[in-house]
């Protein structure tokens, strides 16, 4: 990725907006690997070659919640969003909406 996740001068970010950027491009890369094995294992006809992708895909399940949770102890209405949508039940949409005006009550 080099250093294509800053959208603005680095020399003028500071460390810690850096280090969240390089976190969301680290969340954004254990999503692409989650994706492509998915389509990986749907094609591979070797079940052992199948079960290494799955136990593989698995570890990246775990680095993106981990990438995940590092983000969202620092952006509080990000964790306002994910506790309104994530594990609930209905409309996903719908507890979206209801998600995004929780965040109205929260500072950035
Ligand atoms: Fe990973």
């Amino acid at each position: 990725m080099g250093f294509d996740q800053y959208h603005e001068p680095a020399h003028e970010l500071s460390a810690e907006t850096r280090t969240f950027a390089r976190m969301v491009a680290s969340l954004t890369e254990e999503a692409e690997a989650i994706g492509w094995y998915e389509q990986r294992i749907s094609v591979e006809p070797d079940a052992q070659a199948r079960a290494i992708m799955q136990n593989a895909q698995h570890e990246e399940f775990k680095h993106f919640a981990m990438d995940l949770e590092y983000l969202t102890r620092r952006a509080p209405k990000l964790r306002v969003a994910l506790k309104g949508v994530l594990f609930t039940e209905g409309d996903i949409v719908a507890a979206g909406e209801s998600a995004e005006e929780a965040e109205e009550g929260v500072d950035d």
